[in-house]
């Protein structure tokens, strides 16, 4: 008997694949640099369907049926290479390597171009879910070939989660295009905590509500249009106690907010595309802040001060306006990360379809939620759609939301409580909306100091102006 699908890699996420793959009824080859791990693996969960595990990496080659599909689920960098370097002078024409792990896209474009010229196929895959899905049913996001999706995409969406049946699990498009879309739900997914982490303070500082108390705000707005993993899993921590201390888990933990590199990559990959991931980009730097011990040190011993005494209550429902703020925030950090898997497919001719990841995201990954339905919904309207936010569902929503969304950065910015996350993504919704923007007076600097020429707004043209001459006269340029 031959496997259907190979996982080598068994560290947690990869035992978990392999698990999956054997519930599903396929037969999987485990392989493990130290074969401990795969005895382990097979001891314990060898019941649940039929593992051929193999200590060295010849073997593992050949208990696989071909094509070969072979799945690396080990840390992302150095270490992947090396296990390609292993493997693919084993394979033969036609196989696949899948890396499942979170790879930057631009390795992935690499290894896939390399790869190739070798006959192979390499699949460089999103998995989000982490542990529990990787078990029960991630949401993936594979790229790679059209070719290498007909004979790998099948078994990938059994085991994939489903919403009414649907499996969260589409080709996503060529070479890089999984990691891509994965690198940017990742970074929606450090907005998502940001915005959710700014609501709690806002109650918390200005609500005067404790850590329990607000988790059953949380409850109450996971019922809501809110409703969502992550602000599920948020009210569970709210509500969790200390067990040695008996204070509530929120305050013993140290507040340095930790980040593997997903949500820097996110920015960085923005930033080249030119496409204003304001939202992300705030989550990222607020997340390097609170782990800036020494500069928050120094902040603190000189006594940076806060707003005088009279800051006041807030002019409105706290609650209500804070959920407002959170959903229009939520929807601005959508559209730029949306935008950006948009501006990115154009630039690599990935020709990636947004409303099907928003369909593959609502389930399985650590950002599913009701709220992907209106996304998917939105761009099935109308593919080309520019931003979320000209969609009438989420244009109604911020229309409905300004007013408390403005109220809520009022009271943060007169309490002095940081929320970069509410205030960068309405200035960001101010600056889209803004029928002139100040961008005008910064071309006119830029010419005046480096003669970097300006457009009119009444006529075609470069144009420079001769600052430093008598009469300024323009010229064109
Ligand atoms: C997922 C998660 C997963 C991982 C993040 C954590 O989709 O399952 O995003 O990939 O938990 O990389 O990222 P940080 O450690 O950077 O917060």
């Amino acid at each position: 008997e031959k496997a259907q699908i190979g996982v080598t890699g068994l560290a947690v996420m990869g035992r978990n694949l392999a698990r999956n793959f054997a519930r599903h009824g396929h037969t999987v080859a485990v392989h493990n640099r130290s074969y401990n791990r795969t005895k382990e693996l097979v001891e314990e969960f060898g019941h649940e369907g039929t593992f051929l595990p193999s200590e060295s990496a010849e073997d593992f080659v050949a208990s696989l049926e071909r094509p070969r599909r072979v799945i690396i689920m080990v840390k992302a960098g150095g270490p992947t290479d090396a296990v390609i370097d292993e493997f693919a002078p084993l394979l033969e024409e036609g196989d696949m390597l899948i890396d499942a792990g979170n790879a930057h896209y631009l390795d992935t474009r690499r290894r896939e171009a390399a790869l190739r010229e070798r006959g192979l196929h390499f699949v460089g895959t999103g998995v989000s879910g982490g542990e529990e899905g990787a078990l029960h049913g991630p949401s993936i996001m594979p790229g790679g070939s059209v070719e290498s999706y007909q004979a790998l995409g099948p078994l990938l969406e059994d085991i994939s989660a489903k919403v009414d049946g649907e499996p969260c699990c589409v080709h996503v498009g060529p070479d890089g295009a999984g990691h891509f879309v994965k690198m940017v739900h990742n970074g929606i997914e450090y907005a998502d905590m940001q915005l959710i982490a700014e609501a709690y303070d806002l109650l918390r500082q200005v609500g005067g509500h404790s850590p329990s108390e607000i988790a059953d705000v949380f409850r109450g707005w996971n019922e809501g249009r809110l409703g969502s993993y992550l602000i599920e899993i948020t009210a569970e921590v709210l509500k969790q106690t200390d067990a040695a201390t008996g204070k509530p888990f929120v305050d013993i933990v140290v507040d340095q907010a930790e980040q593997k590199g997903t949500g820097r990559w996110t920015v960085q990959a923005a930033l080249d595309l030119g496409v204003p991931v304001s939202g992300i980009a705030e989550s990222v730097f607020a997340r390097a802040l609170s782990g800036g011990a020494d500069v928050r040190k120094a902040a603190a011993d000189a006594g940076l001060p806060g707003p005088s005494a009279t800051a006041g209550t807030h002019e409105g429902d706290l609650q209500a306006d804070v959920e407002q703020a959170l959903f229009a925030s939520k929807i601005v950090a959508y559209a730029q990360g949306f935008q950006q898997i948009q501006a990115a497919s154009k630039e690599y001719g990935w020709s990636i379809d947004p409303g099907a990841m928003a369909k593959i995201w609502r389930a399985g990954c650590i950002i599913r939620a009701k709220f992907l339905d209106f996304i998917k919904q939105a761009y099935d309207k109308s593919p080309e759609l520019p931003t979320l936010l000209v969609d009438q569902y989420f244009l109604d929503a911020v229309s409905g939301a300004q007013d408390a969304w403005r109220r809520v950065v009022v009271t943060a910015a007169r309490h002095g409580i940081p929320a970069p996350g509410f205030a960068s993504a309405l200035a960001y919704y101010d600056g889209l909306r803004a029928e002139r923007l100040p961008a005008a007076l910064i071309q006119g600097q830029r010419d005046f100091f480096g003669a970097h020429t300006y457009q009119r707004v009444d006529k075609k043209g470069a144009f420079h102006t001769l600052w430093a001459a008598e009469n300024r006269p323009e010229v064109d340029a």
